[in-house]
Order: C-alpha cells, then structure tokens, then sequence
C-alpha cells in the first residue's frame, strides 16, 4: 500500500496585512520547528504581497509556504498577473489553482487552470488543482460528473505525485459550515483516485486534499477517511490554535 504524508494546506486567501500575517507564520513555524512532522506538512499560503515576508518568517522551518493563484505565463505584458515563476522568487513552494473563487469570480476555465498548472510545473512549484461541485450540481445528481470532468481537463501533461495535489472543495461546503457525509466525501475522493488513472503517473501517491468548512471538531473524522491525505483549509488556517490542532488530528 502507497503511505501518502499528509498536506494540510491552509489558503488565507485575502486576509492578514504584513505585520499579522508574519506573526502567524512565525506562531506556525515555531510549533513546527526545523524538522518536519512525521504526518504531516504544513502549507500556508498567505497574500502575494506578503509571500516574501511570510517566507521569511517560516524559513528555518518545516511550515512550506505557497501561492494562491498564478499566471500561464512566466513574464509579458500581464498587468496585475503574478507568474509562478515570480512565487518561486519570493520563496513558495506551492501554488493553489483553480479555486473555486477564481473559476466564478474570474470565470476562470479547466482548460486556463491546466495552463496555470503546467505553469506551477515548469516553475519546479508543486500545483495544488482544486475541483468541486456547486450544490445545485450536487442536487440534482452531477457532482462526480463535474468533478471528473474539472479533473481531466485542470491536470497538466507531466503532473505526478511530487509535483500535483488535487484538492476537492464542494463549493457549497466553503465558508459555510456545512459539509458533506463522509461517505460522500469518501466517495468523491474514491472517484477522483480512479480518475486520475491515465493523468498522473504514479495515481496511488497523488495526494488528494478535502477542502470546505475543515475545523478542529471535524478534522479527525474526515482526515481518517480512505484517500483523504489532508486539507484545505480556509477560515480556521487564520488561527494558529485552530489550525494547528487540525494537523494534530492527522493520523
Ligand atoms: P473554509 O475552510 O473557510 O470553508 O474555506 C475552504 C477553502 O476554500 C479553502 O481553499
């Protein structure tokens, strides 16, 4: 059996101003320490206008630090863009693409998300490729339909398990405190493991991350789950009690 180290993964998404951020990620980086947790690593991806100084602020550390968002390109005439390549610089490891907020804010495609992607790839960044299904999606019976569909078409050429995590966020389980059965979140992860046959390489040690509504009194029930390897974690990633003790219901 394939040991997949868990990722938990916490998207700040656009909060914290420089000084709360930095302090965050030092309060995250000083739990942590030099060496990195037999179960798990740790991921924050803050800002990009506070990546460096959050980067900083974890180096010396086992807490990685990532990107939210990237362009396809790695330079041009982008005005307000950010390329991978330009995370790497300011010390990510990682970048999150595809989010649901970028697909609806930003009418953001699978077939733009996979070029970001391979952008995250060519950059030597590991791509954090969300998917997820809308409720109205979910109600009327097309979820893991959506979900493949948002898979095969995000998934970069070369993706493999170093280099690619998929993240499944129902969109209708983000912010809200709601969260699928886990039988339902064990079923799409089930899914999603047999989808990505034929896109990764190596498909057994992909790791695929649950994301929506994740907190301490549910972590261990849904991190304890067959083909869950972590989570994505939004509103509780801004407290460093909350999700630190998230990582702490790893396995
Ligand atoms: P919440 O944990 O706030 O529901 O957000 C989830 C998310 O969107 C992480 O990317």
């Amino acid at each position: 059996m394939t040991v997949r180290r868990y990722l938990i993964a916490g998207n700040w998404k656009m909060h914290c101003r420089r000084s709360d951020g930095t302090a965050l990620a030092a309060d995250l980086a000083a739990r942590v320490g030099p060496t990195p947790d037999p179960r798990f690593d740790l991921l924050i991806c803050p800002p990009a206008t506070i990546l460096a100084p959050v980067a900083h602020a974890v180096a010396g550390s086992a807490v990685l630090a990532g990107g939210q968002d990237c362009h396809a390109q790695a330079q041009g005439a982008h005005t307000g863009d950010i390329a991978a390549e330009m995370l790497a610089d300011a010390g990510a490891s990682s970048v999150i693409v595809g989010h649901s907020e970028r697909r609806t804010n930003h009418a953001e495609t699978s077939t733009l998300i996979k070029g970001k992607a391979a952008a995250a790839l060519r950059a030597g960044l590991t791509a954090i490729v969300c998917v997820g299904e809308t409720e109205a999606e979910r109600d009327t019976g097309r979820a893991e339909q959506v979900v493949a569909g948002q898979l095969s078409g995000s998934i970069p050429d070369g993706a493999t398990a170093a280099n690619t995590v998929v993240a499944y966020e129902p969109v209708w389980a983000i912010g809200t405190g709601r969260t699928p059965t886990l039988a339902d979140i064990a079923a799409m992860h089930a899914m999603i493991r047999a989808k990505l046959v034929g896109l990764v390489a190596d498909p057994d040690a992909v790791r695929i991350l649950y994301g929506g509504s994740v907190k301490p009194s549910n972590a261990a029930e849904i991190l304890g789950l067959a083909d869950v390897d972590g989570a994505l974690v939004g509103g509780a990633s801004l407290k460093a009690d909350d999700f630190w003790a998230i990582a702490q219901a790893c396995p």
